[in-house]
């Protein structure tokens, strides 16, 4: 059985971006050490066209080689004109309004998005799957997730975008690893207790 981990940024209160999803604030903290923990540890969530520029090209997955986001999330690299913004993984949208991929690697799921998570972590193989967000999409597969790899950065935002997007519900985790870093960010990892 495949892990569906969601791996994603948020502020100290729980969010992944401000009131329309917006996490800009949150890049700055992208220094040297903090990329080099990400380069090492999870080069294949750089998205492909800054793999390059971060010393990635040609570096292979290491933990996850599929990638599952909304079509809120995936709309920002269209908006930016790529249509691929993962090449180097499997990409999965969730959307019901987009007819068609826009590109051979993106397959589009319109039906039911829990059950082919299911069909995907039953797959044999060594790498799991990264549920990039955002929180509608989240807040649907809570049940399905495995791990979560939580980068808070030190800022509060007050309101914003949900981590989850779900309703009330009592899920628990366990912690498994803890990295602090000197400009303040703190990357939790835990696994779901079941
Ligand atoms: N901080 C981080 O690490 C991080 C990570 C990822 C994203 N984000 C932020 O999150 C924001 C987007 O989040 P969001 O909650 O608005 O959107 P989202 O979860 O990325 O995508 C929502 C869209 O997914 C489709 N969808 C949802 N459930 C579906 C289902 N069961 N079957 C098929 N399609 C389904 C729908 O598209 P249709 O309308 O086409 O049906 C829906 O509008 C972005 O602004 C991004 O910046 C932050």
């Amino acid at each position: 059985m495949r892990k569906l981990s969601y791996y994603v940024a948020c502020t100290l209160d729980g969010f992944i971006g401000d009131p329309h999803g917006d996490a800009s604030s949150m890049f700055q903290f992208i220094d040297e050490e903090y990329a080099a923990f990400m380069n090492s540890e999870y080069p294949e969530t750089i998205p492909t066209a800054f793999r390059e520029s971060f010393g990635l090209a040609g570096v292979p997955n290491k933990r996850f080689d599929t990638v599952i986001q909304g079509l809120g999330s995936y709309r920002l690299a269209l908006d930016a004109g790529v249509v691929s913004p993962y090449a180097h993984l499997r990409e999965i949208v969730a959307t019901r309004s987009l007819a068609e991929s826009p590109d051979p690697n993106v397959e589009l799921v319109a039906g039911d998005l829990v059950a082919r998570v299911r069909e995907l972590k039953a797959e044999d193989g060594p790498l799991g799957i990264w549920l990039c967000g955002g929180a509608q999409v989240a807040g649907q597969l809570a049940d399905e997730i495995d791990e979560l790899v939580i980068k808070s950065y030190p800022q509060v935002y007050g309101s914003g975008m949900p981590m989850f997007g779900a309703g009330f519900g009592i899920r628990d985790f366990a912690l498994e690893d803890v990295r602090s870093f000197g400009n303040g960010v703190v990357v939790r990892t835990y696994t779901r207790k079941r």
